[in-house]
């Protein structure tokens, strides 16, 4: 079965400071924009169905321009996000809804360096039965919990802590209810689609993720990813 994708990439991307190609899904590394690698990575999966790209109003330019510099072209729905991550998602889901897709993969814009291995585990865990599948990798530093002046209060055992990473995968229908649960409620502040599945009791299982999925997050993580595609391109 094949499965719809939402990408949202209508963030600000106000950690990663001002640049005159835009918020950071429109940076360019190795030559193209962020959201070129990431849309491409979709575009070759064999998985891939119905595809909802969530842009911010202002961004309707830089989005026409990224999208010509895919190496595959990719039919896509393009709506318009809101002031938060979730409240993006939320119009992604609702846009792939009218596509009568059955599965979704939400997707970060920002992260353009997870492989098909990685779509193919998701995908394995959803065609098992999962209604919520989490890519995450073990915590590998030792984590403090500090207070306010950088005094340390306590070691967090990290044995069972995961970092989540995205795509995250779900039945459509499930997580569709949930988001709309959550905003009728007024609930505003999760920061990841998992986070909203156990807020509404449905189990969320763990598939591995994959240590280069970074999320680009700061001027820094895009110059590197900028050094790591050019090198590699020699
Ligand atoms: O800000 P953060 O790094 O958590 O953003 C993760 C992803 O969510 C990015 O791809 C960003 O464009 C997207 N986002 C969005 N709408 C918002 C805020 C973030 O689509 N209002």
């Amino acid at each position: 079965f094949s499965c719809g994708i939402v990408i949202v990439a209508a963030g600000r991307g106000e950690r990663a400071g001002q640049s005159a190609e835009g918020p950071k899904q429109y940076r360019r590394i190795g030559g193209r924009p962020v959201i070129a690698h990431t849309l491409d990575i979709f575009a070759t999966w064999t998985g891939t169905g119905p595809v909802v790209v969530v842009i911010h109003p202002d961004d309707e330019d830089l989005f026409a321009s990224a999208r010509k510099r895919m190496s595959r072209q990719l039919d896509l729905t393009v709506v318009h996000g809101g002031p938060t991550r979730q409240v993006s998602v939320l119009a992604g889901l609702e846009a792939l809804a009218a596509t009568g897709a059955e599965y979704v993969l939400i997707h970060d814009a920002v992260r353009p360096f997870f492989d098909h291995a990685l779509l193919d585990r998701c995908h394995a865990a959803l065609q098992h039965g999962a209604e919520a599948v989490l890519p995450a990798v073990a915590v590998a530093d030792t984590l403090k919990r500090a207070r306010a002046g950088g005094i340390v209060e306590e070691t967090v055992p990290r044995a069972d802590l995961y970092a989540a990473q995205t795509p995250q995968c779900f039945r459509l229908e499930t997580i569709l209810s949930a988001h709309r649960r959550a905003a009728a409620g007024g609930r505003a502040d999760f920061t990841d689609d998992a986070s909203i599945a156990e807020w509404a009791g449905i189990p969320v299982l763990l598939v591995e993720g994959s240590a280069d999925n970074i999320k680009l997050t700061l001027r820094r993580d895009i110059s590197m990813a900028d050094e790591k595609l050019t090198r590699h391109a020699i």
